[in-house]
C-alpha cells in the first residue's frame, strides 16, 4: 500500500514539475532501453491501466519483451528505471542508502511523521529500523503478541450469526485495525480501541488523498487525526514519566518507553509509521489468501485438517501455544503463496544517490528506480503455473531456497536490505492466527463475483461478499 500511495500522489503532483535538468543532460548515456511513451504523462497511463487490473506486470511484460528485464520508461514526469530481473531487485534493495535511498513526496513525509522509520534517511533510518526489528522479532512474539493477537480475534470475528452476509474486505480491516491499536498501544478495552481505531482511520484515508490541507478535505481531517493520536501518545508518555510503569505493558509504546532512550517527540512517529505500514498490509493479505483459498477447496480442507489437529493436542485448552504455531506447516504454506500470487508490496519506490554503474547501464542520479517484484512473483519462468494458487509449491524441497522470504532474489513480499519489513514475522503470525480462527469458526459462500486490483490500493473490487455459516464442533469428522 505505501507503493500505492506514492505512485497516486506522484501521479497527481510529480508530472506537474518540471524535469530535473541534469538528468536530461545525461539520457543520451547508456540508460537502460525504453521509449519516452508521450510528453508529460509518458506512460504513466499504461503503468495505472496495468496496476489497476488485477494482473499488475502486464505493462512491464510487455515492455520486458521489447527492451529486456531492466527499461527505462517516462513515469510521474520523470525517467524511471523499472526491474523485473531478481539480481538487480536485489542489488537496489542492498544498497540503500548507499547508491539508492527511498523517495517519498513532501505532504506524504508531513502526514507520517518526519522522525518516523520509513521516511528517515542513512544512520538515523538504521536505528530506528533496528529499534522495530527488535521490538517484533520472533522471540518478543510469543511472550508480547500471541495470547493478544487471540484475543483481539476472538472478539472481532467470531460473532458473527448463522447465515450472515458480510463484505469481508471490511471485516479484515477491522481485524487489522484493532491488531494495531492493540499491540502498539498496549490498549486492550473495546471501547478504546474503537476510538482510537476511528481517529486512525481517518488519518490513513488522508494519506490517500490529495494534498490540501484545508477544512473538510480527507488530508485535513488526516493532519486533524494524526494530531489527536500523538495526544494520546503524549499522554501515555507522561503517565509513564510520572509513575515509572504503565498498567498495559504488552504494547510496543511502553516497551520503547522502557527499553530504548528515543526523544519524546520521536516517539509518536515512530507508532505511527508502524501504524501505517502494518495496517492495511496485513488486512489485504488476510482477505487475499480467504479469497484464493475459497477458489481451492483443496487448500481450504487440508488447512483446516491442520488447524483442527492443533486444537485437539493443545489438551483443549483455548489458546494456542508458540509450539502449535510452529507446528502450522501448511498454513505457511498458503500463507507465502498468498503473499507471491497477491503480494500488496507489488513494486518499491527508490531514487538513485549519485550516478550508479550497472552492467553496461549507467543510472544518472536523480533517475526513480523501480523494482518491480510482484513481475518476479509471477513470472512463468521463475514459477510453475505462476498464475495458479497453489501452496503445495513450497513443500517441494527444490523450492527450499528460493523460499527463503528474507534473503531470496526470486521471492521477496517483504522487501529486503536495510528496508526489509521488521513486522515480518508479526504480520505472518497474525495472519496464521486469523485464517485459524476464520476458517475453524465458518464455512462460507461467495455471493459476488470479485477481482484483485492494485489501485487506489490493494483490494477487492467488491469487497469479497460472503454468506457465513458457523461450524458446529460435532458435525466435523
Ligand atoms: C503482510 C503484511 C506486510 C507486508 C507484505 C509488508 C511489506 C513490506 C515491505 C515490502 C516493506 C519494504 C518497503 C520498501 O523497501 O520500500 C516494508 C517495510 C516496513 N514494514 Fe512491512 N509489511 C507487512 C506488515 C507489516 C507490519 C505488521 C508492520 C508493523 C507493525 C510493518 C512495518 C513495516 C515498517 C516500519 C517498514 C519500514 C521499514 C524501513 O523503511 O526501514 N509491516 N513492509
Ligand atoms: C487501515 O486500512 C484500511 C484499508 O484496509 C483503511 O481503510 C483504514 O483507514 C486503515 N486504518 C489505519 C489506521 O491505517
Ligand atoms: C507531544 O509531545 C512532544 C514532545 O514532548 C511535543 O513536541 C508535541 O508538541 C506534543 N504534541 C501534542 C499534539 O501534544
Amino acid at each position: 500500500m505505501i507503493m500505492t500511495l506514492f505512485f497516486i500522489v506522484f501521479f497527481l503532483i510529480k508530472f506537474l514539475q518540471k524535469e530535473n535538468t541534469k538528468l536530461a543532460k545525461t539520457r543520451h548515456k547508456k540508460l537502460p532501453p525504453g521509449r519516452r511513451g508521450w510528453p508529460l504523462i509518458g506512460d504513466s497511463f499504461n503503468w495505472y491501466n496495468a496496476v489497476a487490473s488485477s494482473h499488475p506486470p502486464t505493462f512491464v511484460e510487455q515492455q520486458v519483451k521489447r527492451f529486456g528485464k531492466i527499461f527505462s520508461c517516462s513515469l510521474f514526469g520523470k525517467w524511471a528505471v523499472v526491474s523485473a530481473d531478481p539480481s538487480f531487485n536485489r542489488f537496489v534493495m542492498q544498497n540503500e542508502g548507499k547508491l539508492f535511498k527511498s523517495s517519498y513526496p513532501k505532504s506524504f513525509r508531513d502526514l507520517v511523521g518526519k522522525n518516523g522509520v520509513i521516511t528517515v534517511q542513512g544512520e538515523q533510518q538504521r536505528k530506528l529500523h533496528g529499534i522495530a526489528s527488535n521490538m517484533m522479532r520472533l522471540e518478543k512474539l510469543k511472550f508480547h503478541f500471541l495470547e493478544d493477537i487471540q484475543r483481539v480475534m476472538t472478539r472481532t470475528l467470531c460473532s458473527f450469526e448463522d447465515d450472515q452476509l458480510i463484505l469481508l474486505q471490511d471485516v479484515c480491516r477491522k481485524v487489522a485495525i484493532n491488531l494495531m491499536v492493540n499491540q502498539l498501544l498496549g490498549i486492550t478495552s473495546e471501547s478504546e480501541i474503537n476510538e482510537m481505531a476511528h481517529l486512525f482511520s481517518d488519518f490513513v484515508d488522508g494519506c490517500l488523498s490529495v494534498p490540501i490541507n484545508l477544512p473538510g478535505c480527507p488530508y485535513h481531517t488526516a493532519m486533524k487525526a494524526r494530531e489527536k493520536i500523538i495526544k494520546k501518545i503524549n499522554r501515555t508518555i507522561k503517565m509513564y514519566r510520572e509513575e515509572g510503569s504503565l498498567e498495559v505493558s504488552n504494547g510496543v509504546l511502553a516497551r520503547l518507553l522502557e527499553e530504548e532512550s528515543l526523544p519524546d517527540e520521536a516517539v509518536a512517529d515512530f507508532i505511527i509509521n508502524l501504524l501505517f505500514a502494518g495496517n492495511e498490509t496485513t488486512a489485504k493479505t488476510m482477505l487475499f489468501a480467504v479469497y484464493f483459498l475459497t477458489q481451492c477447496p483443496t487448500a481450504l480442507k487440508q488447512l483446516l485438517d491442520e488447524q483442527e489437529s492443533l486444537k485437539s493436542c493443545s489438551n483443549g485448552e483455548e489458546m494456542l501455544t508458540w509450539q502449535d504455531y510452529k507446528a502450522m506447516s501448511f498454513t505457511q504454506c498458503v500463507i507465502d503463496e498468498s503473499l507471491r500470487l497477491g503480494g500488496i508490496a507489488i513494486w518499491l519506490m527508490r531514487e538513485a544517490i549519485e550516478d550508479v554503474k550497472y552492467q553496461d547501464y549507467v543510472i544518472p542520479k536523480g533517475c526513480f528506480v523501480v523494482p518491480f517484484l510482484s513481475a518476479v512473483h509471477l513470472d512463468e519462468n521463475v514459477y510453475n503455473g505462476a498464475l495458479n494458487f497453489n501452496p503445495w509449491r513450497w513443500m517441494d524441497p527444490q523450492n527450499e531456497e528460493k523460499r527463503n522470504w528474507r534473503n531470496s532474489p526470486f521471492y521477496a513480499p517483504f522487501g529486503g536490505g536495510a528496508r526489509f519489513c521488521p513486522g515480518a514475522e508479526l504480520a505472518r503470525l497474525q495472519i496464521a492466527l486469523f485464517l485459524r480462527s476464520f476458517v475453524t469458526t465458518y464455512r462460507w459462500t461467495q455471493t459476488k463475483e470479485d477481482r484483485m486490483s492494485f489501485f487506489p490500493s490493494a483490494r477487492l473490487v467488491n469487497g469479497f461478499q460472503i454468506r457465513l455459516t458457523r461450524r458446529h464442533m460435532q458435525d466435523e469428522g
